[in-house]
């Protein structure tokens, strides 16, 4: 099995000279100091899927509601650039469902025109209420969006119909057209039923919402994957956005600097990060300056455990 890397490029994350010249911009634009060196010189953190030991970077890129074109309309080429810019920067693991209002759909789209779909770890799901027919139809339209025979993650959505959903998802994992299965959730309600399937069933990762904001996972679920050997995505990290009301008017402490965190979308995701069960973090974002800052979340050093106490007494004390 693989080890954690803060160094060692993954394959095909290289960033070109140009793309790293506009990363740069992206940050002075946003008004970022410190890691706009590191672009040019450190490759992304990656961690091993326990099932696996393959590396994956460890942040990725949620799209509900950002990929959505059913609420708010969508800024594609907005979305075009956050896309080129997390795969240009080292990005891989792209989450997405058939039920997010049409962001599989634009993503795939994207995805395809940029040329980078077979690049990126397609992660999807199966979401919805009816039987085995739907969940395969849903996994052949997802196959179809990304222009893929193979999706890297499905998961069952909301544990929704896990009970028939998962079996399919095995036989698909072993008839090839996808490599590594899981189930979501993201209400701290539902912890208690998520526990239970990841006690009794084989999967390669569970996803779950986890932030400063919503810390009950670390209690139960993350030791209890880290032990069954289950790979863990990170949803909502930011609280679906609350956690940026939370601080403003506020500049980051000056002791974040000590695990190179330069603005506050990195404060959340290196909090998260900083947790040994997380293999991957799922921020969402429709703008490219935000896409830039959270992907310098994966440079750098991490904080350990006292470093993290720390954090969330400062967060507690707002
Ligand atoms: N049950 C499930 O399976 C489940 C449930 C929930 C979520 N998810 C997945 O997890 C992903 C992430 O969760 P989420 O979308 O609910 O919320 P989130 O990632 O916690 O927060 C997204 C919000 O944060 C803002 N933001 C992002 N980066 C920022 C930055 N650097 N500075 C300031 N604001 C920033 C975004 O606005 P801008 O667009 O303006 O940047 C957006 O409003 C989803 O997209 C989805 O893929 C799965």
């Amino acid at each position: 099995m693989g080890a954690e890397s803060s160094g060692g490029r993954p394959s095909g994350a290289g960033i070109g000279r140009r793309e790293v010249l506009k990363l740069g911009v992206g940050l002075a634009l946003a008004g970022h100091r410190g890691p706009r060196a590191l672009w040019a010189q450190e490759p992304q953190r990656t961690r091993p899927i326990p099932s696996s030991g393959e590396a994956v970077p460890v942040v990725g890129l949620g799209s509900a509601r950002t990929f959505s074109d059913r609420w708010g309309g969508v800024e594609t080429d907005a979305l075009r650039q956050v896309l080129r810019l997390f795969h240009a920067s080292g990005g891989r693991v792209f989450d997405t469902a058939p039920t997010y209002g049409g962001a599989e759909t634009v993503s795939g789209r994207l995805a395809q025109e940029l040329g980078v779909h077979r690049d990126l770890f397609f992660a999807t799901k199966i979401s919805t209420g009816g039987g085995v027919e739907a969940g395969l139809a849903q996994d052949r339209g997802s196959r179809e969006a990304w222009g893929r025979d193979r999706i890297d993650l499905n998961q069952v959505h909301n544990l929704r119909g896990v009970d028939i959903h998962l079996p399919t998802l095995r036989d698909a994992k072993a008839a090839g057209r996808v490599r590594y299965i899981g189930i979501t959730t993201s209400r701290i309600p539902q912890h208690d039923a998520t526990e239970a399937v990841l006690a009794r069933e084989e999967m390669d990762f569970v996803q779950l919402n986890y932030s400063l904001g919503e810390r009950q996972a670390a209690e139960r679920l993350l030791p209890l994957a880290q032990e069954r050997g289950v790979g863990v995505v990170v949803n909502e990290p930011f609280n679906g956005g609350r956690l940026f009301g939370a601080v403003r008017g506020r500049g980051v402490p000056d002791w974040a600097s000590e695990f190179d965190c330069h603005s506050w979308g990195q404060f959340f995701l290196k909090y998260i990060l900083g947790h040994p069960a997380v293999t991957v973090v799922i921020p969402a974002t429709g703008d490219p300056e935000h896409l830039v800052d959270n992907m310098g979340a994966g440079l750098g050093a991490l904080p350990d455990q006292g470093q993290r106490r720390r954090m969330e007494e400062y967060f507690d004390a707002l």
